[in-house]
């Protein structure tokens, strides 16, 4: 059973083989391994990037994500000549969402908020998820302080980078359905 649920994780997140510290790549398969075993769905494919737009899955949004954070990356290393933490990007991309497993639920044919989901920022389970499986204090920060309802700003440069991958994706699905984006709020 175990081992499923790190194989799937592994099937669907390819990209932890891409982390240098085996220590951080066990710790994001345990923090994943306990979001299906504790949180409102059995299959990753089955949380959703959010309630009110569950026609698209969260693991979609991430490798979406990944795609985007990783190519800022490599023009911010190799054209600005500023060094980013690979490992550290890559697992704050994974994680950042993790709260998302424990937020939402599925009613009959329709995802509403969990009463963690209620009671909690996804930011901030995700966050207590993440630390009781001991991650750094500075990927914690990062899954912390991505969602823009955070009170705290990203202090650190992979935080700069998930932040706008995250939200580019966010806005541009958002823009599509005709719902109000992130962008127009700020401010
Ligand atoms: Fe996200």
């Amino acid at each position: 059973m175990e081992k499923d649920i790190h194989r799937e994780i592994l099937e669907k997140f390819p990209i932890i083989e891409e982390i240098q510290g085996s220590e951080l790549k066990e710790k994001i398969i345990k923090a994943w391994a306990r979001a299906l075993k504790e949180g409102s769905f059995k299959n990753l494919e089955d949380i959703p990037f959010s309630v009110t737009i569950p026609e698209v899955n969260l693991v979609d949004h991430v490798k979406w994500v990944m795609e985007v954070a990783l190519f800022i990356a490599s023009l911010v290393e190799k054209g600005m000549g500023i060094s980013v933490n690979r490992d550290l990007l890559i697992a704050s991309v994974l994680l950042h969402d993790l709260g998302k497993a424990f937020e939402y639920q599925k009613k009959g044919n329709r995802y509403v908020k969990s009463d963690i989901g209620k009671k909690f920022m996804h930011g901030f389970w995700g966050t207590y998820i993440a630390l009781e499986e001991r991650v750094s204090k500075d990927l914690a920060h990062l899954i912390a302080s991505h969602s823009k309802d955070s009170p705290e700003h990203p202090q650190l440069l992979e935080g700069i980078i998930l932040h706008y991958a995250d939200f580019a994706h966010a806005d541009i699905l958002r823009f599509q359905k005709g719902m109000q984006t992130f962008l127009s709020m700020k401010g």
